[in-house]
């Protein structure tokens, strides 16, 4: 009856094998990849078959993952990131952030969608990706897309009217059902939350879906940052998580590299967190909602 998933976020795995030499790259990848090797550093890869083991020794049915799983959205990195999930030994499930959709022309090709739909299988509306439901009985995970190809030094995200159109409905039939509604989306929900250039250019838009539809629970990444709050909703609020990166190494509070298992029923979250102490991830609070 309950669903019990691991949430993680922001895992930026790197492979820059596929890249090819800096010269042949126009000159935004270049930069880009230049930071990305200088982030090298900041995040860890092998934090995520961490995640994934102890999604499995915790016995979770499945992974959750709001977002920015490639640093460019290269061909070679979501062949990564496609093994890597496909390795899981649990199913994954896959929303895309704004690093999947890095360039005009991964954005454009449907690249995140055409390499990782296996991980985004549920029902949606005929001719559009998102937002896509997963029904486990009396709980659902409804993904959306706030990914779009942005200037240099943008990180904002964008739902559209359409898209909140489909949700607005999606949530209301599956409220009337007193279904769990669990919404995955990359961008924090919360205003003030990201800093102009870094947030979701219609959030007032998405606010007003969730004031008059309601949802149980949001979950979000894109900060690399903890975060806990509430959105308002028609009968009770809507619990917000936005997690901190998967992959991270930093010691800062609130940054550090971690996952959520969430136990989830009608009328029900359970949330336990860990984070990453510097060799393992370490079981820290546990909150009930
Ligand atoms: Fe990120
Ligand atoms: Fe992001």
């Amino acid at each position: 009856m309950a669903l019990r998933f691991v949430h993680c976020s922001d895992i930026h795995l790197l492979d820059l094998d596929g890249v090819g030499p800096l010269r042949f790259l126009n000159k935004r990848l270049t930069g880009a990849v230049n930071l990305a090797l200088h982030r090298r550093k900041a995040y860890a890869p092998h934090l995520f078959d961490k995640i994934v083991a102890s999604a499995l020794d915790l016995g979770a049915d499945r992974l959750v993952v709001t977002g920015d799983v490639t640093n460019l959205a290269l061909e070679a990195e979501f062949e990564l990131v496609r093994r890597k999930f496909g390795e899981a030994g649990l199913p994954v499930t896959v929303i895309p952030g704004n690093h999947d959709a890095y360039t005009k022309g991964a954005a454009r090709s449907r690249r995140f969608e055409r390499y990782l739909g296996a991980f985004m299988e549920g029902e949606r509306a005929s001719g559009h990706d998102y937002p896509f439901v997963q029904r486990f009985g009396g709980v659902a995970l409804i993904g959306l897309s706030t990914a779009i190809a942005t200037l240099p030094l943008y990180a904002t995200g964008f739902l559209g009217d359409p898209q909140l159109a489909r949700l607005d409905t999606i949530l209301e039939r599956l409220g009337a059902e007193r279904v769990a509604r669990i919404v995955l989306i990359h961008h924090p929900v919360m205003p003030g939350v990201s800093k102009a250039r870094h947030d979701l250019r219609d959030l007032d838009a998405f606010m007003r879906v969730i004031a008059r539809r309601g949802a149980e629970l949001i979950l979000h990444g894109h900060e690399h940052l903890h975060i806990e709050g509430v959105l308002p909703g028609p009968e009770a609020e809507a619990v917000v998580h936005g997690i901190a990166s998967g992959t991270s190494l930093s010691e800062r509070e609130g940054r550090h590299g971690a996952f959520s298992l969430y136990t989830v029923a009608p009328g029900s979250i359970h949330r336990a967190h860990y984070t990453w102490n510097g060799s393992d991830f370490e079981a820290g609070r546990e909150s009930t909602h």
